[in-house]
């Protein structure tokens, strides 16, 4: 099974990555992503929206330094936020994410949204005006991704991508790019497996890097926090999950990500825990057989099972860019 992908550019990216979103306390993420080094994780997944490149520069500098890893061998990812959605401020929040990063470029830069927002300041990263949503109503994902081009040709990414696009803003950044998308991210998990979505990515040649790959089962503490009703999706408790787990001595978040990397897919499992980030990434030691993969499509609920709705967006579906699977969704 490989550990690598090739992309577009040439560059391989590492099958198995850390994710690292809700991950802010600094002791947190450090001891994390020098436990993930450890045990042998170089692809690390980050978002200027996360609030902790600081923290992850810090320990790739410590790792960088000492030797202990070269950078050629490291492949960072970190995201260009939504305030971030618009020409002329590509090249100033890829910037501001390489010196908390401590790094001269990143493997893979994505655009996070195809929702642009307003900027205000630098830390306002959902702006709003007596309550409502400061959207900015002129975003232009086609010159932005020129923009992001040059910031390749700058030699300040090697990759470049997208995530959270639907097929139709996917087919119109092919039209137009001179850099192709080398990776898109997007919710992908056993209950949505997004086959029309891959579908068009096989044919341009783009890779697939699925988030929140065993359910996001962290979202519940973040949604009771903000007073929100969460959908737990149980991708972990599972009845056929748990068969095949138990058929084949691994945990059920091993079966979930096995499945999806066996398919092709790159996975991102978050996990700050240091037995579960270990177990996350010793995929790679058995194979599903096909009787496991066909029983495992099989649980596909396709659109029922998209869990990121981004429906608390506030007025979300009346960005001109707003994807159509938050609109058909925010609809029903
Ligand atoms: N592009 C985007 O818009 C977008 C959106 C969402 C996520 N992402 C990226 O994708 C990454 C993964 O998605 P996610 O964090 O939402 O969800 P996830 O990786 O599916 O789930 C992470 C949650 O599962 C727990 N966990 C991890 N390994 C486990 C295991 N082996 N057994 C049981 N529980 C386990 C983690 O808690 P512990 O830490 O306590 O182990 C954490 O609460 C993110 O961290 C982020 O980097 C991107």
């Amino acid at each position: 099974m490989a550990q690598y992908v090739e992309l577009a550019s040439g560059y391989k990216m590492p099958t198995v990555g850390l994710g690292t979103w809700q991950a802010t306390n600094a002791t947190e993420i450090e001891s994390a992503v020098d436990e993930a080094l450890k045990a042998g994780y170089r692809h690390i997944d980050t978002a200027y929206l996360y609030e902790n490149e600081k923290s992850i520069g810090k320990v790739l500098r410590e790792w960088l330094d000492s030797g202990r890893v070269k950078r050629e061998d490291l492949f960072i990812v970190t995201k260009l936020p939504g305030i971030g959605v618009h020409p002329d401020r590509v090249p100033y929040f890829l910037k501001k994410s390489l010196e908390s990063l401590q790094l001269d470029y990143v493997d893979l830069y994505l655009i996070h949204s195809p929702i642009g927002m307003q900027y205000v300041n630098d830390t306002e990263m959902w702006p709003a005006k007596d309550g409502e949503p400061l959207y900015d109503m002129d975003t232009d994902l086609e010159a932005t991704w020129k923009a992001m081009e040059k910031e390749v040709d700058a030699g300040h990414a090697k990759s470049i991508g997208v995530s959270n696009f639907d097929e139709d803003q996917v087919e119109r950044i092919v039209k137009i790019a001179r850099i192709p998308i080398s990776n898109i991210q997007v919710e992908l998990q056993v209950y949505m497996q997004q086959k029309s979505l891959r579908e068009t990515c096989r044919k341009h040649n783009i890779s697939v890097c699925s988030y929140g790959p065993i359910g996001s089962p962290g979202r519940k503490a973040l949604f009771e926090k903000r007073g929100m009703k969460f959908e737990d999706p149980g991708l972990l408790d599972d009845a056929v999950v748990k068969s095949i787990a138990e058929h084949h001595n691994k945990t059920t978040a091993q079966i979930l990500l096995r499945f999806l990397v066996q398919e092709g897919i790159i996975v991102i499992p978050k996990s700050t825990n240091p037995q579960r980030l270990r177990a996350n990434i010793n995929i790679f030691d058995f194979d599903l057989s096909q009787d496991d993969m066909t029983r495992l499509t099989a649980l596909d609920r396709k659109e029922d099972g998209r869990f990121f709705t981004f429906a608390a967006f506030k007025g979300i579906n009346n960005h001109p860019e707003c994807p159509k699977f938050i609109k058909s969704r925010i609809q029903k």
